[in-house]
C-alpha cells in the first residue's frame, strides 16, 4: 500500500515515483495491478473524458464521481484527486470542505491543488484537517487564461526565482509532494534538490523524484497535437480502432457471434417448442 510515507521514502532512497492519471475503475485496476505508485484523478478528465477544451468547466461532482470509481479499483496505489477550478480559490472554508468531500465521498488519499504562495493558507488549512495535499506549480492548467495559453513557465530569471520561492512556501505550508509541470529541466532539478518533499514532473525533465503522464497521451489514445514531453509507450488507439472495425465487419457479415459465443439448448426441448409453436 503506497502512502505519503512511501513516497517520501522513495525520494530519500532515489527510487523514482511513478504516477499516472486514471478516471475509471477498470483502468485504475489495471494500473494498480502493474504496480504504479500513485494514481492521479486529474481534472484533465475535463478534456480526455468529457470533451471540454480545458479543465475549467470541471465540477466537484465530476471529480467525486470519477475519484470514487478509481478508488474502488486501486488497492495499493496512492490515489490523489484534483481540486477543480473554483473549489479552493474562493475561500479557505470552501477549500477545506471540498477537499474533505474528495476524501469522504471519493475515497481519495490526498488532494492536489494548483498555485504557490497564493494558496498556502488553503494548503495549511486542508492539512490541518488531516488531508494530505499535493501542490502543483509551473504550467498550471487552471491558469490558462492568465498565462495566455499553455506556455512553458520559469524561463526568465524572475519567473524561475518565483517558482523556487513558491516551492519552498508550499512545502512550509505542509504539502506532502509537488507536481512540477511545464518548466525547464534544470530549474526542476534545482527545486527537487532544495525540497525535502518529492517532486513529480510532467514536462519537467528527468531530475524530478518521479514522473506523471496522462494515460490517454502515453497509450496513444489522444489524437491531434501532443506536447513535446509526451512519450507514447503503446499504441492502444490503433488496437481499439482495429478491434471495433473487426466487430462491425463480423457483425454485418454474420461471422459474429459464432457457435463458440452462443448458448445451446437440448434438441428435445427445442423440438417440443417448435411443435407447440406450429400448433398455435
Ligand atoms: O489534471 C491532470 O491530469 C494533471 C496532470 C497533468 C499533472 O494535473
Amino acid at each position: 500500500m503506497n502512502t505519503i510515507s512511501t513516497l517520501l521514502k522513495q525520494k530519500q532512497t532515489g527510487d523514482r515515483i511513478t504516477m499516472i492519471t486514471a478516471y475509471d475503475y477498470t483502468t485504475a485496476k489495471i494500473m494498480d495491478q502493474c504496480g504504479v505508485n500513485s494514481i492521479l484523478v486529474g481534472d484533465s478528465l475535463g478534456m480526455v473524458m468529457l470533451g471540454y477544451e480545458n479543465t475549467l468547466p470541471v465540477t466537484m461532482d465530476d471529480m467525486i464521481h470519477h475519484t470514487a470509481a478509481v478508488s474502488r479499483g486501486a488497492e495499493n496505489a496512492f490515489v490523489v484527486a484534483d481540486m477543480p477550478f473554483l473549489s479552493y480559490q474562493v475561500s479557505v472554508q470552501d477549500a477545506v470542505a471540498n477537499a474533505g468531500r474528495l476524501i469522504k465521498e471519493g475515497g481519495a488519499n490526498a488532494v492536489k491543488l494548483e498555485g504557490g504562495a497564493d494558496v498556502c493558507d488553503r494548503i495549511s488549512a486542508i492539512v490541518k484537517a488531516s488531508v494530505p495535499v499535493v501542490a502543483h506549480l509551473g504550467l498550471t492548467p487552471q491558469s490558462v487564461n492568465a498565462f495566455g495559453g499553455f506556455k512553458v513557465q520559469g524561463k526568465s530569471l524572475d519567473n524561475a526565482r518565483k517558482l523556487i520561492d513558491d516551492a519552498m512556501k508550499i512545502q512550509d505550508a505542509g504539502a506532502c509532494a509537488v507536481v512540477l509541470e511545464g518548466i525547464p529541466a534544470k530549474l526542476a532539478e534545482i527545486i527537487t534538490k532544495k525540497l525535502t518533499i518529492p517532486t513529480i514532473g510532467i514536462g519537467a525533465g528527468s531530475g524530478c523524484d518521479g514522473q506523471v503522464l496522462v494515460y490517454q497521451d502515453m497509450l496513444g489514445l489522444t489524437t491531434g497535437h501532443t506536447p513535446k514531453f509526451v512519450k507514447r509507450f503503446a499504441d492502444v488507439g490503433t488496437l481499439m480502432r482495429q478491434g471495433i472495425t473487426d466487430y462491425i465487419n463480423e457483425t454485418k457479415s454474420g461471422a459474429f457471434p459464432s457457435e463458440e459465443h452462443t448458448y445451446s439448448i437440448d434438441e428435445d426441448v427445442i423440438a417440443e417448442l417448435i411443435k407447440e409453436e406450429d400448433q398455435k
